[in-house]
């Protein structure tokens, strides 16, 4: 049961007597902010008063009278200028958690029209370890995933692992100059990813070399021009004023742009500089961009050494990545890499041509896009094929495999140019109705606001901060069990708790931020007990859990019984209502795929319960028929804090 949806069922015909277009208006109805304005609020009336030219209360009212709610509202109040406002009737309410009480779905419908959902998730470039930016396509993706599932959608996550690119190329070359026998037999992963980091520094040494110079030049004509638009606005009279201004902060900005480029630069070439056995190296590698390219044009060709060396690489390192899936409990349906698509590419080239969605230019076969200036393109002058054109293949693959009505990308947002010009070259080959959404995130920042790094300006390993969230999970554990007038827990289980504490406030901390913001990556914070936490939520549980324990053994059983219940006191009410919007957060998450929908949900689900426990005693109510009521309430709200985790991945401890 979803009750905003039934209220806006209700309104849609009651809207359809006076205008047309009625979508727009009924998102206008949402849950009140505020009770005493009851519990949801319809605020149509305005906009369209100023469109049919009348007063918005008197529309208002005529709305009223159109409307059938008396099922489950109080008659509906108009207030201030025109707000309709709604209260659930208290029997309808106490019906409605009755049925979710005995109900495992705790009164979540499925969807009546499921969708085939592909999504594409985590995939990571796998020849080199996991580290903190494969989070966030990791959790998100795994998330939607989960709820789309449990709505009753049809889900194929796909891992597209990045198995076949430049990167290969790269470890290819490292193993045949650089590699070190003793260290790779020991961790071939670790050797591979040292291999990849070092031609990695090397090629943007060299890239850095030619280009500093041409930064250095911008750098000095921006500074020029900057002066030069401090006299003309010094000069200019009030009505010039503005607009010299507005040149001078763009020039300004463009300034402070590419200092920045240029110090990027400069800073990767004293990585290199500062290290002498490292600048030999790179004095004896001068060609090392041009040869790596070499060697990924000579895998894709088939050579034979290459091809061996890709095959002893990959299992090694799908194995690193999928120690960090286990962990966290990610698992995929499919994980077609780019590798599996390698061979149809040429097919794809050639329907695009034949087609005619591409055509030649200047020896690339290229896609000219409506919107777009620069053409996708689909192959290059040398024969190679490129990402854009793998995941054309994939597409293809998947419409024919799977008949999808929905793709989704979980991927950086960083690719959303990518992205649209993809779908835009899709939605002319497929010829199907399909929908493709890029699920675009932020970056993770690290305490300075800038991308989270190690000291040396590494990426961080993904595995490292697991067990750093661990261990300091730990900690919080073991003082929250030293605080109880008896610690109730083995070392056995306080590690077992820390586990689940640890990786469930990652995952939690990068799912309730808004997905399209960037967030700020601190352990401590995403630990504490207090506040939008996974913490704070698994401790929420674990107290309703303990208020199980304290009670006789068939409490639980007995509250699940009960076939009323007690809503007399505001906190009382306030918590059934939140209990019954589940299904409404759950579907929220899929209007824009933003899984911080549900984890808001949660949090003040979690809050709601303090409110209630502070003023409703639960095993001391004063009557049994009360005592029932709120151990009911109690029962529903931890089964649906285990459901709200789970379907963000996370799990919950029975006491901590
Ligand atoms: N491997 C890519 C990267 O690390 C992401 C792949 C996303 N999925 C896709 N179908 N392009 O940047």
């Amino acid at each position: 049961m979803n009750i905003l949806s039934q209220i806006r069922d209700r309104f849609r015909p009651a809207l359809a007597n006076l205008t047309e277009g009625v979508d727009p208006l009924l998102e206008m109805i949402r849950p009140s902010q505020d009770a005493s304005f009851g519990d949801y609020q319809a605020n149509c009336a305005m906009p369209l008063g100023k469109q049919l030219g009348l007063p918005p209360r008197e529309v208002a009212q005529r709305l009223i009278d159109g409307l059938n709610v008396d099922d489950f509202c109080d008659p509906p109040e108009i207030a201030g200028p025109g707000f309709i406002n709604l209260r659930l009737k208290s029997d309808w309410l106490i019906a409605q958690l009755v049925a979710a009480l005995s109900d495992t779905r705790l009164g979540v419908d499925t969807t009546d029209s499921p969708d085939v959902v592909v999504i594409d998730y985590s995939s990571p470039n796998v020849a080199k370890p996991m580290h903190v930016g494969h989070i966030r396509s990791t959790v998100i993706g795994d998330c939607l995933a989960r709820v789309l599932r449990h709505l009753g959608h049809q889900v194929i996550g796909d891992n597209h692992l990045g198995d076949w690119g430049t990167q290969f190329g790269m470890i290819i070359y490292g193993y045949k100059h650089f590699v070190e026998d003793a260290a790779y037999q020991e961790n071939p992963v670790m050797e591979l990813s040292r291999l990849y980091q070092r031609v990695n520094r090397l090629i943007e040494f060299h890239a850095g070399k030619r280009n500093l110079p041409l930064r250095d030049q911008k750098v000095a004509q921006l500074e020029e021009q900057v002066d030069t638009q401090l006299s003309v606005c010094r000069d200019a009279d009030e009505k010039q004023k503005k607009k010299q201004e507005k040149v001078l902060r763009k020039l300004q900005s463009q300034l402070a742009q590419t200092r920045k480029e240029r110090d990027g630069l400069a800073e990767k070439l004293s990585q290199v500089t500062t290290d002498p056995e490292l600048l030999r190296v790179a004095e004896e590698h001068q060609d090392i961009g041009e040869a790596v390219l070499q060697e990924t044009v000579r895998l894709h060709a088939g050579d034979e050494t290459n091809l061996a060396l890709w095959n002893e690489f990959l299992p090694k390192c799908r194995e690193e990545i999928q120690r960090v899936y286990e962990r966290l409990d990610i698992h995929f349906d499919v994980e077609y890499g780019e590798s599996f698509y390698h061979e149809q590419l040429a097919q794809v080239v050639d329907q695009f041509l034949e087609s005619g969605l591409a055509r030649e230019s200047e020896g690339a076969i290229c896609v000219f896009l409506e919107d777009w200036d620069a053409p996708m393109i689909i192959r290059k002058k040398d024969g190679a094929y490129l990402y854009a054109t793998t995941d054309l293949a994939t597409i293809r693959y998947r419409m024919d495999t799977w008949q999808p009505d929905l793709m989704l990308y979980v991927v950086d947002h960083r690719q959303s140019e990518h992205f649209s010009k993809l779908f835009t070259a899709a939605a002319s080959w497929v010829e199907s109705e399909v929908e493709f959404r890029h699920i675009g995130f932020g970056t993770v920042l690290g305490r300075d606001g800038r991308p989270y790094r190690t000291r040396s300006g590494d990426t961080v390993g993904l595995e490292n901060l697991l067990d750093e969230a661990v261990a300091k999970a730990h900690a919080v554990v073991v003082d929250n069990d030293q605080r109880k007038p008896e610690p109730e827990m083995s070392e056995e289980e306080r590690m077992q708790v820390a586990r689940v504490v640890g990786h469930g406030a990652i995952k939690y901390a990068d799912l309730s931020h808004n997905r399209t913001s960037d967030y700020e990556f601190d352990t401590d914070k995403m630990l504490a007990l207090e506040g939008n936490t996974a913490t704070y939520l698994q401790y929420s549980y674990a107290r309703v859990q303990s208020i199980f324990r304290r009670a006789e053994v068939d409490a639980r059983r007995q509250s699940q019984q009960v076939t009323t219940f007690d809503l007399g006191h505001a906190a009382e009410r306030a918590l059934a209502l939140q209990l019954l919007r589940f299904s409404e957060a759950l579907e929220e998450v899929l209007v824009d795929f933003r899984p911080n929908q549900l984890t808001d949900y949660l949090f003040k689900l979690a809050q709601m319960y303090s409110v209630f426990f502070e003023h409703c005693p639960v095993l001391k109510a004063e009557t049994d028929g009360l005592r029932h009521s709120r151990l009911a309430l109690s029962d529903l709200t931890s089964r649906t804090m285990q459901q709200g985790l789970a379907l963000l991945g996370i799990e919950v401890v029975e006491r901590m």
